[in-house]
C-alpha cells in the first residue's frame, strides 16, 4: 500500500489517476462469477445492479469468454471497409428479434439495417444523425421527455431531458425539445413541421424507472404516422430481454422506425447498435457517418455469443418471470412504499427513506444496488439470477430497512 492509498486499495480522489467525474470508488472488485462479485480482501457481493444493466448472462460467462478468446485468436479487428461474419450475424438476430410478436413482420429477410457502435450514446449519436438525414433541411428538431436520459455527448445530453445536467455545457447542440412524460397531448402540442422524430425510452431508467403506459406509446406510433413523423426507441437499458420481452416496446406493442441498444449486448464487452427500417436507413449515403471500432469482430463475436445464451434460456420468459418474484418479494416488506418496473429493471420506493443510505446499509451486507432517485433503489440484476438468490436478495433488503 502507497502512502496515497487507503485500506481499500482506493487513492484519495486528488491522486486518482482517473478524471473526478465518479466520485470516490466504494470498492475495488477484482473477480466476478454469475451474480457474484468479490473485492480486493476476498469479500463478495450479490451483484443486483449487473454494472448498470450490462451484464445480463451474470459475470464471466463461459460462452461469452470463449467467443472472445477465439475471436481474438482469429481476427480480433478489421476496418468497416470489410464485412465480417459476427457483425453480419448479430446485425441479422437483432432484425429477427426485433420482429419477434410483430404481426407485420416478414417471416424470411430482413426489415431493418443496423449501424454498430461502442455505446448506447454512440447508438443515438447515429439514430439523431439518421433523423437529421431522413428529415432534410429545415425539419431537424426532435422531441424527446423530461425525465429521460440519452447519454453524455453534447447531442445526446441536450436529448436528455434533464435541464439541470446542461447548464454547465451551454451551447449545446441546437434542435432538440423536450414534452411532460406519458403525457400524449403535450406531446401532440410540440409537433410543429420542424419536427423530424421523437425519442423515447419504454421505461425511463436512469429517470427513476418510470414505465410508459402502453396507451402512451400506442397514441406516439398514430401521432408519428399520422404526421410522417420517425418513431425513435432507446432500447440502451430496457433491451435484450431485461423487461420481460425482447424489447420493452413490444410490450407495449408498437414498432417503432428506429430502436438503440447497448448495454447487454456484449454483456460487458463494449457494443452499441442502431436499428433502422430500411426505407428510414436509405436515407444515410456512405461517408454520412463511420466510426472505427463499432461492429469490429471481437465485439461482434461476444455478442453472437450472447444473443445465443438469450434465446437458449429463452431470457424474456425468465426475467418476466424473475421481476415478478422480486417485485413481490420487495413489495410485501416492511419500509418498501410501492414497486415499479417491468420484468429485471425494478424500483423500490422507500416511502421517503433515503435511498443512498440504505444502498450503503446494502453494501455492508453484502448486496450491491443503486439509489437511483433520492427516494428509491434500482435492481437490475443479471437475468440468469437463481430463485435462492432473489430470494436472498429480498432478505437482505429487509435486513437493510429494519
Ligand atoms: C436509456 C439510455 N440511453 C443511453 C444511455 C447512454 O449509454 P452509454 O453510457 O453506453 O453511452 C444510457 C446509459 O445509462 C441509457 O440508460
Amino acid at each position: 500500500m502507497t502512502s496515497h492509498q487507503d485500506a481499500m486499495g482506493a487513492p484519495p480522489l486528488e491522486h486518482c489517476p482517473l478524471m473526478p467525474t465518479y466520485g470516490p470508488p466504494t470498492l475495488q472488485l477484482v473477480r466476478g462469477e454469475g451474480s457474484w462479485v468479490w473485492d480486493r480482501d476476498g469479500t463478495k457481493y450479490l451483484d443486483l445492479l449487473s454494472g448498470l444493466a450490462v451484464t445480463s448472462l451474470g459475470h464471466s460467462h463461459p460462452a461469452v469468454a470463449d467467443a472472445l478468446a477465439d475471436q481474438a485468436r482469429t481476427l480480433l479487428h478489421v476496418s468497416n471497409l470489410f464485412g465480417t461474419e459476427p457483425g453480419w450475424q448479430v446485425a441479422q438476430t437483432l432484425d429477427r428479434l426485433l420482429g419477434t410478436g410483430q404481426p407485420g413482420w416478414p417471416a424470411t429477410g430482413m426489415r431493418g439495417q443496423v449501424f454498430f457502435s461502442n455505446s448506447g450514446a454512440e447508438a443515438n449519436e447515429c439514430a439523431l444523425k439518421l433523423a437529421r438525414r431522413f428529415g432534410g433541411r429545415g425539419r431537424h428538431v426532435v422531441v424527446s421527455a423530461f425525465g429521460s436520459f440519452h447519454g453524455r455527448t453534447l447531442a445526446t445530453l441536450h436529448a436528455t431531458g434533464q435541464p439541470a445536467k446542461h447548464e454547465v455545457f451551454q451551447p449545446l447542440p441546437e434542435g432538440f425539445r423536450h414534452v411532460a412524460w406519458n403525457d400524449l397531448d403535450a406531446l401532440e402540442a410540440s409537433l410543429d413541421p420542424s419536427v423530424a422524430a421523437v425519442l423515447l425510452e419504454p421505461v425511463q431508467g436512469e429517470g427513476g424507472v418510470n414505465p410508459a403506459d402502453a396507451a402512451y406509446f400506442q397514441g406516439v406510433r398514430r401521432l408519428c404516422d399520422e404526421r410522417g413523423i420517425l418513431f425513435m426507441v432507446d432500447e440502451v437499458q430496457t433491451g435484450l430481454a431485461r423487461c420481460g420481452a425482447w424489447f420493452a416496446h413490444q410490450v407495449f406493442d408498437v414498432e417503432p422506425d428506429v430502436v438503440t441498444m447497448a448495454k447487454a449486448l456484449g454483456n460487458g464487452v463494449p457494443i452499441g447498435a442502431c436499428w433502422a427500417r430500411t426505407e428510414v436507413a436509405a436515407a444515410f449515403e456512405p461517408g454520412d457517418h463511420a466510426t472505427t471500432f463499432g461492429g469490429q469482430p471481437l465485439a461482434t463475436a461476444a455478442a453472437r455469443a450472447v444473443l445465443a445464451v438469450m434465446e437458449a434460456e429463452d431470457l424474456p420468459a425468465r426475467s418476466a418471470r424473475a421481476g415478478e418474484r422480486l417485485m413481490a418479494g420487495a413489495a410485501a416488506l416492511e419500509g418498501v412504499a410501492a414497486v415499479r418496473g417491468l420484468g429485471l429493471l425494478i424500483a423500490v420506493e422507500l416511502g421517503g427513506r433515503e435511498s443512498k443510505a440504505v444502498a450503503a446499509r446494502l453494501l455492508e451486507l453484502g448486496a450491491i444496488v443503486n439509489a437511483v432517485t433520492p427516494t428509491a433503489l434500482r435492481f437490475a440484476p443479471s437475468l440468469l439470477i437463481s430463485d435462492d438468490e432473489i430470494d436472498l436478495a429480498i432478505d437482505l433488503l429487509a435486513k437493510a430497512l429494519t
